[in-house]
């Protein structure tokens, strides 16, 4: 969700007034999915990195994100999403991280969307704990080193059970992936738009999937 601090300095207001939009930008992003029939939608909330922030911004962000939870879970339930988070979650404040579990518990049984926060997310730090986790199966003797296959990294990410993006929407003319799903990002298809995070509306999110759709997709095949 990038050009949250752009989209402020450009109109003389502190950053948090972007990431204030942002959070307002995402209700317009998950309607345009409910609309598509898009089944998941991820958003890059805060990543590992974004602790170096300074801390005033990192508090801002925090009690957002805790606002963004508390205020948008009965809409939640109402337009049957079910809230996901990736990342480590123990980074998080105590209170943000138990009303992102009860909102993920109350929703579990949604099904019009997946709606994904990766927070305190790192696609590195997420392989490293893969590695880790498939280690510890090797030294236990469950798993044969020559057993380990691309399914079995797949199933020891985060996201393992979800399938991997499609469509990655880049906002604010970014050409970066940013440590963002660097496994999953394979053969996805990248859209990158000029819009800042908090301009991106409803119409940007339909221009930027009839785009993906005109793509050829491959697979590294002919
Ligand atoms: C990147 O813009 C944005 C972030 C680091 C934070 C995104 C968070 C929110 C929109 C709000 C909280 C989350 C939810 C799910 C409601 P930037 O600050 O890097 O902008 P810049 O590149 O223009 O400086």
């Amino acid at each position: 969700m990038d050009g949250n601090g752009r989209w402020a300095r450009e109109r003389g207001l502190p950053r948090i007034e972007g990431h204030r939009r942002g959070a307002e930008a995402v209700r317009a992003c998950t309607a345009g999915c409910l609309e598509a029939g898009v089944k998941h939608l991820t958003l890059y909330a805060f990543s590992k990195e974004n602790w170096q922030r300074p801390p005033d911004e990192v508090k801002s962000l925090m009690s957002l994100l805790d606002r963004f939870l508390a205020e948008r879970i009965a809409e939640i339930m109402e337009r049957n999403i079910r809230l996901r988070a990736i990342g480590h979650l123990q980074d998080l404040p105590e209170k943000t991280r138990r009303r992102l579990d009860e909102g993920i518990a109350r929703s579990a049984h949604n099904t019009a969307l997946n709606l994904t926060l990766a927070l305190s997310y790192g696609a590195r730090t997420e392989i490293v704990d893969a590695t880790r986790a498939i280690a510890r199966a090797v030294q236990a003797g469950t798993l044969a080193p020559d057993a380990i296959n691309e399914e079995t990294v797949t199933n020891a990410l985060y996201t393992a059970g979800t399938p991997d993006p499609d469509l990655l929407i880049r906002t604010s003319g970014e050409m970066r992936i940013s440590n963002f799903l660097l496994w999953q990002l394979s053969y996805t298809e990248i859209v990158v738009t000029p819009k800042l995070w908090p301009e991106f509306s409803k119409e940007d999110f339909f221009a930027a999937v009839r785009e993906y759709a005109q793509r050829n997709r491959r697979f590294g095949g002919v």
